[in-house]
């Protein structure tokens, strides 16, 4: 047969074709461990990030895990109680909560979806990251939470201080927001803003929401509210709405209702 023959020819091509595929097969196989240890230090660090205990330009990534073991004590939740779960019935080192998610048994319906951007369920246990001063009384809890932009899922970490009320941090982890427009939500002086933001309002109901344009300080309902970011309207919507359903009843409502009454003398579970 002739070297460039149409038989040859597809011979290469298919030859190439299966080494390029089991060259980048393997690649990804033997490389899933690490980025999934990566993803893994993304999240304590943006815990840490939230709760003001890692600062982006101060500290570096090999401090990630020895500041998240001296100051974060990770309890796993169920959602609908408040109450802390039994590591008997779920072991919190093997429980992967966006998995959960996905899973009939460890899930629950968000009814309607619309409450979160479409988003259908839920899981029942979620993990809560506790921060606690050196008499070992709970100073904030970092609050994992999600919900939908324009083009895609946020995740994010929400920190609340003990008196269940007071925003100490947010950071979003993960999202598909275009950069420069909703991908603002990264941006280090937007996330300044949160601190010392008031989530509830007199009636018990939530009310910090982010809207469009600047909060002016003059406002009555100013510690109700975050500045907008421009361009990205529809991703601040869904901001709001994440904060309004992580925080309220359907979310960690009735855990925060637990630390609440925790700081004033009782236990969070
Ligand atoms: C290419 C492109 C990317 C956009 N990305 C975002 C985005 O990430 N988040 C967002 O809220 N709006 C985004 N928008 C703008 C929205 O379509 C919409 O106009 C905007 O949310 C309105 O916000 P504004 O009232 O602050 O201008 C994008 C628009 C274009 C054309």
């Amino acid at each position: 047969m002739a070297r460039d023959s149409v038989g040859n020819t597809m011979l290469v091509a298919t030859i190439l074709c299966v080494v390029c595929s089991v060259l980048v097969a393997s690649a990804a196989v033997g490389l899933r461990a690490r980025q999934d240890a990566n993803k893994q230090l993304d999240r304590k660090k943006n815990v840490l990030i939230a709760a003001g205990l890692y600062d982006e330009k101060e500290n570096s990534l090999d401090e990630v895990d020895s500041i998240f073991a001296a100051s974060i004590e990770q309890v796993l939740i169920d959602l609908e109680t408040g109450e802390l779960v039994d590591t008997e019935v779920i072991d919190p080192e093997t429980f992967d909560q966006r998995e959960a998610s996905r899973k009939p048994e460890l899930s629950q319906a968000i009814e309607p979806s619309s409450k979160l951007g479409g988003i259908k369920k839920r899981e029942k246990y979620s993990f809560v990251y506790r921060v606690k001063n050196e008499a070992g009384e709970i100073e904030k809890v970092v609050l994992p939470v999600y919900g939908k932009g324009l083009w895609s899922t946020l995740y994010g970490f929400i920190a609340v201080a003990s008196d269940a009320n007071t925003v100490e941090g947010i950071t979003f982890y993960e999202h598909a927001e275009t950069p420069g427009l909703g991908g603002e939500v990264e941006n280090p002086d937007w996330k300044a803003l949160w601190k010392g933001k008031i989530l509830f309002d007199d009636q018990g109901e939530v009310a910090l929401h982010v809207i469009k344009g600047k909060v002016s300080p003059s406002s009555a309902d100013a510690e109700h509210q975050v500045d907008g970011l421009s361009g990205a309207t529809i991703t601040c919507k869904g901001v709001t709405q994440l904060v309004r359903y992580w925080m309220g009843a359907d979310g960690f409502g009735p855990y925060l209702d637990k630390l609440r009454q925790s700081a004033e003398g009782g236990s969070d579970g």
